[in-house]
C-alpha cells in the first residue's frame, strides 16, 4: 500500500477547482470516481455516461428536492426519456418489495436492457439502485452519485450491491460494479449532522486498516473535520476513496484483502438488526462495532490498549458512539452466526493491529460471550 499518498490537503490538488479522477481498475470494467465541488452542475463530468434511449434516476424524498432537478436538468441533455423514480428514506426500506417496485416501475416505462440507471442518494439508493441493476433484465449500467459522506467514501465504490433481509443485513445482493462514480462535495453540506459524523466512521477505519499516518492526521485534524472545511473534506473522500478503490483492484470479490474492510462491521450488523434498521445509524454502528472488535483483538493480544484507546477518543472526538447499546449477549451472538462473514457456524472478525493492517480471525463463541459480557456491564 503506497503510505505515501496521505499528506496535508494544502499540498494535495484535490480541493481545488479542478475535479479529482480516481480509478478502479478492474481490467475491462474499470471506472472513473470524480470529486469535487458542483460537479451536479458540471455536464463534462456526465459527457462519457453510456448512451441510451432511456435513463432512470433513481432517488430518496429527501435527496430528490435537493438534488433531482438538477441532474435531471444534465441527464435530459443526454438521453431522450429520463424517468425520476422516488422511494421512501430509510434503512428499512431497502428490502425486497421496494425492490420490486422499483422494477415493476422499470417495466412499466418499457426501460430495456440499455436504459442506465442512476443512484442519486446515500447507500441505500446506492445499494438497492446496484441490485436493482444487477438484475433487471440481467443487468444493465448505472452510475452512483453519493449524496452522503458513507456513501462517497465506502458503498458507492467497489460495487457491492444488496438487500437488507429482516434477518440480516444485506443478506440478497450481487458484486457488480458502477460505470462511473460521482462524488459532488457540495452535496454534504445539506446532510444531517448526524448522518455527516456517520460517515466519518468509515473514514476512520480506513486509517485503521490500511494507513495509520491517515489517522493519525485525523487525529490532528478534528475542528476542520467537524466544521466540514472543504479542503480537509475533500481530502477525507479522496484519500478513503483511492484506499477503498486499491483494495477492490486487488480482491474484488473479497477472498482476501477485502475483508478487512468488514472492521466493526460484524458487531456494527448485529446492532443494526438487534435494535432493528434504523435506530442506529450505519456508521454509528461500524463506530461501537470497531472499538468492541479492538478490545477482542487486544484480548488476544494482537494489539495495545494504547491503539484502544486512540481509536476511542477519535470516534468520541466525532461524536460517536462507543459503548455497547443493552441487547442480551446471547441475541448479539445469534445475529452473529448468521452474518454473512461467519463461515461453519463459526464467527469471523476483520480486527486490526494498531499499525495499519488488519487480519480476518475466527474467534470462539465463549470468548465473544465473556468478553460481550464484561462490556455490557461496564
Ligand atoms: P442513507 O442512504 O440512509 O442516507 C442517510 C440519510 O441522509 C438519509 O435520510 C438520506 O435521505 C439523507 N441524505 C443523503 N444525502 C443527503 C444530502 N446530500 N442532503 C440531505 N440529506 C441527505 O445512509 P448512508 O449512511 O448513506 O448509507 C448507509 C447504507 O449503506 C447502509 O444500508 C449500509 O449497509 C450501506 N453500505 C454499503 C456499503 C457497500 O459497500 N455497498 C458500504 C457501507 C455501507
Ligand atoms: N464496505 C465493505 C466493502 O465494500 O467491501
Amino acid at each position: 500500500m503506497n503510505h505515501g499518498l496521505t499528506k496535508h490537503p494544502s499540498h494535495s490538488t484535490t480541493h481545488s477547482s479542478a475535479p479529482q479522477k480516481l480509478m478502479v481498475e478492474l481490467a475491462n470494467r474499470s471506472y472513473p470516481i470524480y470529486i469535487g465541488s458542483d460537479l451536479l452542475a458540471n455536464p463534462l463530468i456526465f459527457a462519457d455516461v453510456p448512451s441510451a434511449s432511456q435513463a432512470v434516476i433513481v432517488s430518496n424524498q429527501t435527496v430528490a428536492t435537493w438534488y433531482l432537478s438538477a441532474l435531471h436538468g444534465i441527464l435530459k441533455e443526454k438521453y431522450p426519456t429520463v424517468i425520476p423514480i422516488v422511494i421512501p428514506d430509510g434503512e428499512e426500506y431497502k428490502n425486497l418489495t421496494v425492490f420490486e417496485q422499483v422494477i415493476s416501475q422499470l417495466l412499466e416505462h418499457t426501460c430495456d436492457r440499455k436504459t442506465v440507471l442512476f443512484a442519486l442518494g446515500g447507500g441505500v439508493v446506492g445499494d438497492l439502485t446496484g441490485f436493482v441493476a444487477a438484475c433487471y433484465m440481467r443487468g444493465v449500467p448505472y452510475i452512483q452519485i453519493p449524496t452522503s459522506l458513507l456513501a462517497q467514501v465506502d458503498s458507492s465504490v467497489g460495487g457491492k450491491t444488496a438487500i437488507n433481509h429482516t434477518k440480516g443485513k444485506n443478506m440478497v445482493g450481487a458484486f457488480y460494479q458502477p460505470a462511473m462514480v460521482v462524488c459532488d462535495l457540495k452535496t454534504l453540506l445539506s446532510l444531517p449532522k448526524r448522518e455527516y459524523l456517520s460517515g466519518l466512521a468509515e473514514v476512520v477505519k480506513y486509517g485503521a486498516i490500511m494507513d495509520m499516518r491517515f489517522f493519525s492526521w485525523l487525529e490532528a485534524h478534528i475542528e476542520p473535520i467537524l466544521n466540514m472545511r472543504m479542503p480537509e473534506l475533500a481530502f477525507i473522500v479522496e484519500r478513503s476513496c483511492r484506499i477503498k478503490a486499491q483494495i477492490v483492484a486487488m480482491d474484488e470479490t473479497e477472498n482476501h484483502i477485502r475483508a478487512w474492510l468488514n472492521f466493526g462491521h460484524t458487531v456494527a450488523h448485529a446492532i443494526e438488526v438487534g435494535l432493528g434498521y434504523g435506530q442506529w445509524l450505519h456508521g454509528e454502528a461500524v463506530a461501537c462495532g470497531m472499538v468492541v472488535e479492538t478490545y477482542i483483538a487486544q484480548s488476544l493480544g494482537l494489539v495495545t490498549e494504547h491503539f484502544v484507546e486512540r481509536l476511542k477518543h477519535l470516534l468520541q472526538a466525532f461524536d460517536l458512539p462507543t459503548s455497547l447499546p443493552q441487547l442480551p449477549a446471547e441475541d448479539y451472538l445469534s445475529i452473529m452466526r448468521l452474518d454473512k462473514k461467519s463461515i461453519a457456524g463459526n464467527i469471523q472478525f476483520a480486527l486490526v493491529d494498531g499499525q495499519g493492517k488488519a487480519s480476518v480471525v475466527s474467534v470462539k463463541d465463549q470468548d465473544i460471550y465473556a468478553l460481550l459480557q464484561t462490556l455490557l456491564r461496564a
